[in-house]
């Protein structure tokens, strides 16, 4: 009995909770693509609607810079910063190149629930551990 009653809680919780794929590819796929390599990117510079996500997520990952080497700490801070960057994005904020910005312009902020926002940032974080960005 316990053993039901805990899956369900389970299943439940993943149920509500979104999916950060599924929450990337349905709002910000149509500018971010997933994956691309830098001399792809140099190429197609002129197409491309944004950063690719690999690239937006390394360089997030080097610029914020925590003084004990704490990955959950880390995590939560690029965590806090997409999802702020999601729904305020600016110049001020924007970690991007000058080119880039010059090329793309600031991003439009996505209108997601703070659930949305909390899953796709995840995502972000942890779809690229360990792909560097080349
Ligand atoms: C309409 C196009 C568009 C959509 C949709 C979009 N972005 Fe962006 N995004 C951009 C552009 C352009 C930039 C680069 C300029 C900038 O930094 O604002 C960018 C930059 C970013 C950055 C990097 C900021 C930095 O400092 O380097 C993050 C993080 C980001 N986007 C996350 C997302 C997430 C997450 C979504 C989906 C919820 C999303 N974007 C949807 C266009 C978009």
């Amino acid at each position: 009995m316990k053993k039901i009653i805990l899956s369900s809680i389970l299943l439940a919780s993943t149920l509500f909770s979104a999916n950060g794929y599924e929450v990337y590819k349905k709002n910000c796929m149509s500018c971010h693509v997933e994956m691309m390599a830098k001399s792809e990117v140099v190429k197609q510079f002129k197409t491309l609607k944004a950063p690719p996500m690999l690239e937006v997520s390394d360089r997030l990952r080097e610029n914020i810079i925590i003084k004990d080497d704490d990955d959950d700490v880390h995590r939560y801070l690029f965590v806090l910063f997409v999802k702020d960057y999601i729904q305020n994005p600016n110049l001020q904020n924007s970690m991007c190149h000058s080119a880039a910005l010059e090329r793309f312009g600031t991003m439009p902020a996505v209108k997601i629930s703070e659930d949305e926002k909390q899953a796709v940032a995840e995502w972000l974080y942890d779809r690229y551990e360990g792909v560097e960005f080349k």
